[in-house]
Parts: structure tokens; sequence; C-alpha cells
């Protein structure tokens, strides 16, 4: 009798401790930007001196690592990823991975201000859905909160996004006494254009200018508002990610909630998230990290960089531990989003 030929176990090649299989990476490659959101950065943000930061060979290996140990989604972000110089060198060469199949996605999360250049590049290289942040329509509003921001300029690279062929998905975070009055008419505008849009809650990452209990809107709250003026009905639809759908009968479109503080999500967390200096972080809202750049660097062969990725993952912790409250101003970490990545 001939042995049956087992084919390939499709089930995930690094599972963390919790069985939490690991398939979605998210890379920063880099901690600047055009822009400084004021629940994201400080206006005096001192940034990472050039030299730290992985080259973008070295990027691409990284990726490549967690591509061969069973990473199908790769999501590019930042700081602004699109500020980057050569940037479209790494997309060029990760979108190999998408060619021989290893890789099922390749996104890219963006503040949409270098769109008009890029949008075209993006689509010949693969990417076939991306990520917009804008938390408002109003011109004065958007300088504002970016506290540098032009909205035309990211109006412009958005149509370019969709004239190249890109799904756009909008990002808000839900922010009080700012954009409140301004869900239902993003809403309306983004299921006007086809677009996705996603409402995020404000999350204690890294110092900013302030108190973060005055920028934070639970969106259960805020959902319940939006019931009262559209029909809102659950959808199975997912993107990995961890938002939770909704799709409105009156617009057909789809409203995503990213909930962490008023519903943890962490049990089916299935994301690493890699700094552009070449750390690992297991949980955005935790401190533990593993260092990838010395094995990286250490030999051109990838044994010692694989033996450290599986470590990491070993690690992983449960959760998150996010509180934000009157009492305490302190961050969850210390760490800015765009560090980590969004
Ligand atoms: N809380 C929630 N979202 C944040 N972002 C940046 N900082 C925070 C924070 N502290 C968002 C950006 C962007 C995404 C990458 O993360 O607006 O949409
Ligand atoms: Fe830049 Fe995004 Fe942070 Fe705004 S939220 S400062 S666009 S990284």
């Amino acid at each position: 009798m001939t042995t049956p030929i087992i084919s390939p176990v499709a089930a995930p090649e690094l599972v963390d401790p919790f069985g939490r299989g690991i398939e979605y990476l998210r890379v920063s490659v880099t901690d600047r930007c055009d822009f400084r959101c004021v629940y994201c950065m400080s206006e005096h943000m001192s940034f990472l001196p050039k030299q730290d930061l992985l080259t973008l060979e070295e990027l691409d290996r990284l990726c490549s690592a967690f591509v061969r140990r069973g990473v199908k989604k790769l999501r590019i972000t930042g700081g602004e990823p699109l500020v980057r110089r050569d940037i479209m060198t790494l997309f060029r060469s990760l979108s190999r991975h998408l060619d021989s199949g290893a890789l099922e996605e390749l996104t890219l999360t963006t503040n949409g201000s270098q769109l008009q250049r890029f949008a075209r590049e993006l689509a010949e290289c693969g990417v076939k859905r991306i990520n917009v942040s804008l938390d408002t329509l109003d011109a004065e509003k958007f300088r504002a909160i970016t506290r540098w921001g032009a909205l035309d300029k990211v109006l412009a690279g958005i149509d370019a996004a969709q004239e190249a062929g890109l799904a756009v998905k909008i990002n808000a975070v839900a922010l009080k006494d700012f954009n409140e009055d301004e869900f239902l008419p993003m809403i309306r505008w983004a299921h006007g254009r086809g677009m996705d849009i996603t409402f995020i809650e404000v999350m204690p990452l890294g110092e900013v200018d302030g108190h973060r209990a005055d920028q934070y809107l639970p969106l259960s709250q805020m959902r319940a508002g939006l019931m009262d003026q559209l029909t809102l009905e659950e959808s199975s639809h997912r993107t990995g990610g961890p938002a939770r759908y909704f799709t409105a009968k009156e617009t057909g479109g789809r409203i995503g909630f990213i909930t962490p503080l008023t519903h943890n999500f962490c049990e089916s967390c299935n994301r690493v998230r890699l700094t552009c200096t070449g750390t690992l972080f297991m949980c955005l809202g935790q401190e533990d990290a593993a260092d990838l750049r010395k094995p990286l660097r250490q030999s051109e062969s990838d044994d010692a960089l694989m033996q450290a990725i599986e470590a990491a993952i070993s690690r992983k912790p449960k959760g998150h531990d996010f509180v934000i409250d009157r009492k305490t101003n302190i961050p969850a970490v210390g760490r800015h989003m765009s560090m980590t990545g969004g």
C-alpha cells in the first residue's frame, strides 16, 4: 500500500501561546510624517536619526522572512509611509510575493497627502486596497487637527487613488467635540463615492499635548446616535483587521467600528507590528518587544532571524489594558502610533 500524499496544511505556521495564528504583519517604514495630528503626535516631536532606520533592502528581507513563515497580509504604515524616500522600491520588490501567491494582500495606510504622486504606481505593484486617514471634511478643521495638513491635497489624492482602481477605505478617529457633527455627512460622502468608512476610538498611545479624556468618544455611544438616523444592519464583512462592520440600508455602504476601549477584540488578534528600526511589537498596547535588527544584521543566513521571530511570537501577550479616564493622563505605552504603525 502506498502512503497517501498529504497536501500542505493550510494552518498558520506562526501560532502564539493563545492559539492565535499570526498571518498579518504591519510594517512602519518611517516614524516621520508631514502632518502632526493632535491625537497622534505632540507639536514638537523628535524623530529617529535616519541612520537608525532599516534600509529598504533590510525591510524587504524582514517582510520576506515573515511571508516565508506564513504571513499572508502585509500592511505598510508609518508615520506617513509615502514620505519615506524611494518607498516604491519596497512596494515593487514585495510585489513578487503577490505574484508567487505566497502573499495574499499588500496594503497601505496613508494620510493621503502624497497619493496624487503614487496612486498609479501602487496599483501597478499589486496594491488593491488602501486606507486613507481623514477625520473631517472641513478644510479649517482639517488644518487644526493635523496642525499642518491641506485637505484639498488629500481629496485630490483620494481621487487619484480611485482613478487608479484602488479601493479606498476612510479611517476617521472619533474625537469628542471635534467631528461628532460630521459623522453622518462623512458617511454619506464616503458611501456616495463607493468607499467604506471606519471610525476608530482614540487610544492612549504616547504623550500628546492635552488630556486624552478630552479627546475620547466611546463609539458605543456614537453608534447608538447614528442608529436614530440610519438603519444599520450587522455585516459579516471582514478585512482581517479588528473592525466590525454594519451596512447602512439608506446608502448601501459599510460603516466599520474599531473599538479597542469599549469592546476589546484581542481574542481574535492575528497580527504583529514591526517598526522602522526592526523592533517587533507583539501588541500595540504593551511594552514588550523583540529586536529583530540584530539577528538580521548578524548573518546573511536567516536562521537567527527565524529563531528570533519564533521566540517573539511565543511571547505575544493576551491583550492590551487601555484605559482612558479623568484620574490619569499616563499613556498605556510611551510610544506614539507613528512609531508602531497604525
Ligand atoms: N488613537 C487612535 N487612532 C490613532 N491614530 C493615530 N494615533 C491614534 C491614537 N492615539 C490613527 C490615525 C490613522 C491610523 C493609522 O491611526 O488617524 O487613521
Ligand atoms: Fe501623521 Fe497619521 Fe499621525 Fe496624523 S495620525 S500625524 S497623518 S501618522
